[in-house]
């Protein structure tokens, strides 16, 4: 078990600004659009000159590979279980994209041991000290470890369409996650928003309920329209902002990073041990 020390360099690196923000894309009710916003996110985010890292937590059933048209050799699952090199599992687009696959067309559930979490651990380490952002896109039947995870990385992006069930949905994963960390960041985003429709409206009424319930605050980063372009990119396998830049989900796309990358993260943190800390508490919590 890693030591104290390395809480503390972990942490003095955290407030140097030296390690990444780490990022799960969630929602309540599953299909309202997290894999492709964290794939066009990615690309918003690397538009501004960051590098960016997503993880497939959809272990089994990823589709992030599918999104970028790439066919990797090694998914995440093989680096935990199969003792594949880190190096061999990281895939880098033409884009200049890193990401690690889910894998796809497994279904059976995994089940993880305590050296598959050490090597989560120690994979973390390293992507910590080598990107600006780790997008976690977190998949649809959330197992046990992923919730965990969920509850380890600094930030959360809550994606939600504006239907009520939706909505209320968001609401329950929210409150979930706040029980178990009442420090983290909360973003949001409404996605495929018709014409018509407040933007924000929806993303404003669980605002309103996390202050009014929880009294926890969070922050809108905006809203994705409802937009054939996705459709014609998930075909294409390519991200709608490279394939349509000029189309207004694109533009909306890059203010949301904009956004983003201008919001204050540091103050959730800088109390708090981090990612790495956390997930080693829920490590050894779990498995005393
Ligand atoms: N803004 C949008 N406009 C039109 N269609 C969209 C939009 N966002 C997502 N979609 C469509 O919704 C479908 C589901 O999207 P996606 O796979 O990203 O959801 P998900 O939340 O990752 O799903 P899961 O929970 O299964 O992982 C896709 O087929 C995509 O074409
Ligand atoms: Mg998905």
């Amino acid at each position: 078990m890693r030591d104290q020390a390395e809480t503390l360099r972990l942490k003095m690196l955290k407030s140097q600004g030296e390690l990444s923000r780490s990022i799960a894309i969630v929602s309540g009710k599953g299909g309202v659009g997290k894999s492709n916003f964290s794939t066009n996110f990615a690309h918003a985010l690397l538009a501004q000159g960051k590098t960016v890292m997503i993880v497939d937590m959809d272990i089994g059933m990823g589709n992030i590979h599918i999104l970028l048209g790439m066919a990797p050799r090694y998914s995440l699952k093989d680096y935990l279980v199969s003792n594949e090199e880190l190096h061999e599992v990281i895939n880098e687009t033409s884009e200049g994209l890193h990401f690690i696959s889910g894998g796809s067309g497994l279904d059976n559930v995994l089940e993880w041991s305590k050296e598959m979490f050490e090597r989560l651990i120690q994979a973390f380490e390293y992507l910590q000290q080598k990107y600006d952002f780790i997008l976690f896109d977190m998949g649809a039947g959330a197992t046990q470890r992923s919730i965990e995870l969920i509850v380890a990385v600094d930030e959360i992006i809550v994606i939600s369409t504006t239907e009520p069930t939706s909505i209320t949905d968001a609401y329950s994963m929210m409150k979930f996650i706040y029980l178990q960390d009442s420090d983290k960041t909360f973003h949001m985003v409404s996605n495929r928003v018709s014409k018509g429709e407040e933007g924000n409206e929806a993303v404003k009424r669980l605002q309103y309920a996390m202050q009014k319930f929880l009294d926890k605050e969070t922050k809108i980063l905006g809203f994705l329209p409802e937009d054939p372009t996705v459709h014609k990119a998930v075909i294409a396998q390519k991200p709608f902002l490279l394939l349509f830049p000029n189309a207004p989900i694109s533009k909306r796309m890059m203010s949301i990073a904009e956004t983003f990358v201008g919001a204050n993260s540091s103050e959730g943190f800088k109390q708090g041990e981090g990612f790495l800390g956390k997930l080693r508490n829920i490590f050894t919590k779990g498995r005393g």
